[in-house]
């Protein structure tokens, strides 16, 4: 998920288009099968982001101030202060654009139709702009979906120690790729966790081409209120914030010893509780680091 990757394809998206290059389209950031359709099917549309609109979220600790015009429109810039954990939602059938400050002077980037955005802390603690998951009202965004490349989900199930007798549990699962290498490899069964339907129903297509759709399931549910007290092992890529803001549920449903594994960042107030971390590299060498806790 590296965020200032995002950062910087939104940035060269937006040059692009602003030099008239491209036309914005688009771009970025324990149950069974049987109850993740029905829940998909109780989740209200209007939660999400339609196609004609873009929500943004504030996920920082302050007010944030920007403003917004359409793409190409000489009218004045509509200004609004968004307070923190709100959502803002704009009908959008086309490209919006937003600026506010970062780093004292103004910054300007495009945001697309049927995009969530956020407002997060980049690395060094500046409020910038992201691409997020969900517009959902009712459920906190935990991370954009970013998958987990191969070699590092296998080191992270090596460090995470799964066997057959794991129970490996996802958080925020994307398309189910890390339990569903925990049942093939090693024959665990594993429950997967996420928000979006899609995400959902690509876990549960990929399990059945797996061939483990007997020892997974995976769940349409916002990961904060599912019970994950039978987890033997658990993992999370999401964002610094989030890991911070799960790491209560953590430590009142996990048994002590329960192993959990993270992808890139760590676990904030869980420094007592690290075991260890690697270095993986991916396919095109990049550099990902998995953290080992221990509850
Ligand atoms: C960075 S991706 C990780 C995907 C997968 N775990 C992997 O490593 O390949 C984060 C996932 O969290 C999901 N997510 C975000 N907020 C969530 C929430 N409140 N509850 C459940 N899932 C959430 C997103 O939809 C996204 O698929």
């Amino acid at each position: 998920m590296m965020n200032k990757r995002l950062m910087i394809a939104i940035a060269v998206v937006f040059c692009l288009a602003a030099a008239g290059l491209i036309y914005f389209g688009g771009r970025p950031n324990n149950e069974d099968a049987a109850v993740g359709t029905s829940m998909e099917e109780t989740i209200p549309a209007f939660l999400g982001v339609g196609p004609h609109e873009i929500t943004i979220r504030n996920v920082t600790k302050k007010p944030v101030h920007y403003k917004l015009r359409a793409y190409g429109s000489d009218a004045p810039a509509v200004e609004r202060m968004l307070l923190p954990d709100e959502i803002d939602r704009y009908p959008a059938p086309q490209t919006i654009v937003i600026s506010y400050l970062k780093y004292g002077s103004e910054v300007t980037y495009s945001l697309f139709p049927g995009k969530p955005y956020s407002f997060r802390y980049d690395n060094a603690g500046n409020t910038d702009i992201w691409v997020g998951a969900h517009g959902r009202e009712d459920a906190v965004d935990l991370a954009p979906y970013v998958p987990t490349p191969p070699e590092v989900l296998a080191e992270m199930c090596v460090l995470g120690q799964v066997s057959k007798n794991s129970i490996v549990y996802d958080i925020g699962c994307g398309d189910g790729r890390i339990v569903i290498h925990a049942a093939k490899t090693y024959g665990a069964r594993g429950v997967g966790i996420d928000i979006e339907p899609e995400r959902i129903r690509e876990s549960k297509a990929n399990a059945k081409a797996a061939g483990v759709e007997r020892l997974v399931k995976f769940k349409l549910a916002d990961a904060t209120k599912v019970d994950i007290s039978e987890a033997t092992v658990v993992t999370m890529y999401l964002l610094p914030e989030s890991n911070e803001l799960l790491r209560p549920k953590l430590e009142k449903e996990l048994k002590p010893g329960v192993l959990v594994v993270t992808h890139n960042y760590m676990i904030p107030g869980w420094e007592d509780k690290e075991v260890t971390s690697k270095v993986v590299l991916d396919s095109e060498q990049k550099e990902h680091t998995v953290f080992l806790y221990r509850r």
